[in-house]
Parts: structure tokens; sequence; C-alpha cells
């Protein structure tokens, strides 16, 4: 008999609304485990503010090492308003997640942008330039401005941040740019500011080498700031956009506002020894503990760590699922549904949905509102 196969998760749930989002996108992998051959081993660890309040340090040397000895990562997300305005803290909930991502070489980061039809309405873009946009923003997360010497003059009067790339990491993220584009529209954008900065023209030189290596991709070019306006007007040009760390970072929170929510998106680090998975919103402290957080970003960044583990056909049954409550009009508060469902209730319909998607046909919009439905 085939043996059921086991993976770790490294779970950090950080602060605000992560723990409870995260604790959605654990329910539907253990809908996935009951559904599918495999096993979801759980290690928990503390990231973020809460990790400074019992540590002192953002990123535990015990949470590093449960991430080095993962199959995956489920990160939630980090971020405390009392470190925010203080420019004089010394530790900052943001450094655990930076040093996570330097520590374990979390190199690409991969943000899909999709819209649902259901929710087009809720975006102030026009319906029809974002009816269809489907692209991915991938991400260089480990170099760049982020990670070059800074510092502070001694009279505390200036002070700098530098922007340094080599072209071997410029290699490794457009590699994965490219392959991820030869299974989609074939198409990579490299958005850079080739026009100002010296990085910009590395990263256009080798990206222009290695795009010899797969001839069947498109590869173009865009100023950050050109590719900022684009990315509003006319998003469907794009496919695959290759950015550095900083431009992606604004990019990705730009993009959005296609889909509507920040609630809907996930993403993935891609390393060398583990990866990553998390919502790319923040950590949103008022609304915590109130159970009104949107999880569907936490539960899609799940879809993308069992396809990452070779679960496709798992990861397609929670995108359906997603996809099959949203159609329903059922959503947290922010997407303004029809049938407004808790945090919890979401995370426990898509498990439902997971588990078992004949569940689909059978649930019934009038008697989930009247509380009666069978699955829930
Ligand atoms: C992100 C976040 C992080 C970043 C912060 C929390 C350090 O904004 O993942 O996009 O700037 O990379
Ligand atoms: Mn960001």
């Amino acid at each position: 008999m085939k043996q059921t196969e086991k993976k770790k998760i490294a779970v950090l749930r950080g602060d605000g609304i992560g723990p409870e989002v995260t604790e959605q996108a654990i329910k539907v992998l253990d809908a996935v485990a009951d559904r599918f051959d495999v096993y979801f081993e759980y290690c928990y660890a503390t990231v973020g503010a809460k990790a400074i309040d019992l540590t002192g340090s953002p990123l535990p040397d015990t949470t590093l090492e449960a991430c080095k000895h993962s199959d995956a990562i489920l990160f939630g997300a980090i971020g405390d308003p009392k470190y925010d305005n203080d420019p004089n803290a010394k530790v900052r909930p943001e450094q655990g997640l930076l040093k996570l991502r330097k520590e374990l070489g979390l190199y690409a980061n991969i943000r899909p942008v999709t819209t649902y039809n259901t929710l087009l309405h809720l975006s102030p873009l026009k319906i029809d330039n974002i009816k269809g946009v489907d692209l991915l923003i991938v991400r260089e997360l480990t170099g760049g401005i982020y990670f070059g010497e800074k510092g502070k003059s001694k009279d505390g009067q200036s002070a700098y941040d530098t922007c340094l790339y080599s072209t071997d990491e410029i290699v490794r993220v457009a590699r994965i740019a490219f392959e991820q584009a030869r299974n989609r529209r074939k198409k990579v954008t490299l958005v850079d500011k080739a026009n100002v900065m010296e990085t910009s023209r590395l990263w256009r030189a080798t990206v222009k080498k290695i795009a010899r290596e797969y001839p069947d991709i498109e590869l173009d070019f865009m100023f950050v700031d050109n590719a900022a306006m684009q990315l509003i007007q006319y998003p469907k040009q794009f496919d695959v956009i290759l950015t550095s760390n900083m431009f992606g970072d604004i990019l990705s929170d730009e993009a959005s506002v296609l889909a509507g929510s920040m609630g809907l998106l996930p993403s993935s680090s891609i390393g060398m020894l583990t990866s990553l998975f998390e919502p790319i919103h923040g950590s949103y402290p008022q609304a915590a503990g109130q159970d009104i957080a949107n999880p569907m970003a936490a539960i899609l960044s799940a879809a993308m760590l069992v396809e990452s583990l070779g679960m496709l056909e798992a990861a397609n049954a929670i995108r359906a699922a997603v996809q099959h409550t949203l159609e329903k009009g059922i959503g947290t508060p922010e997407l303004k549904p029809s049938i407004v469902y808790g945090c919890s209730q979401i995370g426990d319909l898509i498990a439902h949905l997971v588990a078992d998607p004949s569940e689909q046909i059978t649930l019934k919009t009038d008697k989930i509102s009247e509380n009666i439905s069978t699955i829930i």
C-alpha cells in the first residue's frame, strides 16, 4: 500500500489579523489532507511584534530553525502600529520578515493578480479595463536597496541606502520569470529605471542575455514610472512583470487595486532551502480579533503552497472553492457581498467545499443566509 506522504509546514502566524487568517488557511490544508493522499505536520513558531514581546527578537533562532527544516512555510502578517511612528525603534517587526527572506535565500517573490467577475465593481477602475486581467509580478526579494549598505551621518543630518545588484542575483530571478511566462502568455516585461539608475542598466543587459535562452518568450522593457501608470490604465497588456525588490514592492500594492481588495491576493517566495507563502496584505491591526478579515488571500497562498509541493489538483480545488464562494455572493464585509460572512465562516465554507466538491451543487444560498445549510 502506498504510504501517505508527510509534509512539514512551518506556520508563522505573526501579528494583527495574521493568526486568524492563517487559521482559516490551516482548515483548508486539513481539508486537502482529508481528500488527497497527504499528511501535513504543522510546526508553529513566532515572528514579528509578538516575537519581540516574547523574546526581544522579531525572528527568534528557533523560528528560523523550524523554517529551515520545513517543506514550506505558511506566513500570516507582521506589523504593529506601536513601531510604525517611532523612527528610533531599535527593533521592528518587519526586520523579522526581511531576515527570514535573506537567511532562507527567498530570492523570488511571485504575486499573481487576477480579477473576479463578481467583484469588478469594487475596483475604482473602469470595468472594461480590468475584466480578464491576469498578470504575475516576479519581484526580486533578497537584494537591491532593501539589503544594500545603509547608514546615517554622525550629526543625524543625512542618511543613505545603497541599491546594489550582481548579475547572479538578476539571472536567477529572471529565470523564474521566463519559466513562469512559459506556462502563461509567454511575455515578460522588465520594469526598471534604466534611464537613471546604473543597477537598472545592469538588469537590462543581463535579462537581454538570458532571454536568448527563451526564444519562445517575448521580452519588453518599461520604465517604472510609466509602468505605474500603464498598470492602472491598460493592465491587460501585462503577462509577467519582472522587477527589482523596491519597484516590485510598490507595483504589487498598486496592482492589488485591480483585484478590488487586498484581501484576495496571495504570494509565494521561492528560495534555495524552502519556500514561503503569504497573503500580500499587512497585519491590519484595526480589524484584529473581530472576525471580519478576509482570509481568502491566506487561503489562496495555501493553494500556491500545495501546488509547489506538486499537488496541482488540490491547488485547483482550493481556487475553485474560493471562486465558487465569491460567485455565490458570499464574502467578508469589505467585499460588500450580498451575504456577509465572518473570517472563520469563510474558512469553514471553503474547507468544506475543498473536502467535498459535490457540496457545490447542494450549496443553497438562501439556506446559507438562514444559517440552515447542511454544510454550515
Ligand atoms: C511586503 C511588505 C514588506 C516589504 C515589509 C513588511 C517589510 O510590504 O511583503 O510587500 O516591504 O517587502
Ligand atoms: Mn509591500
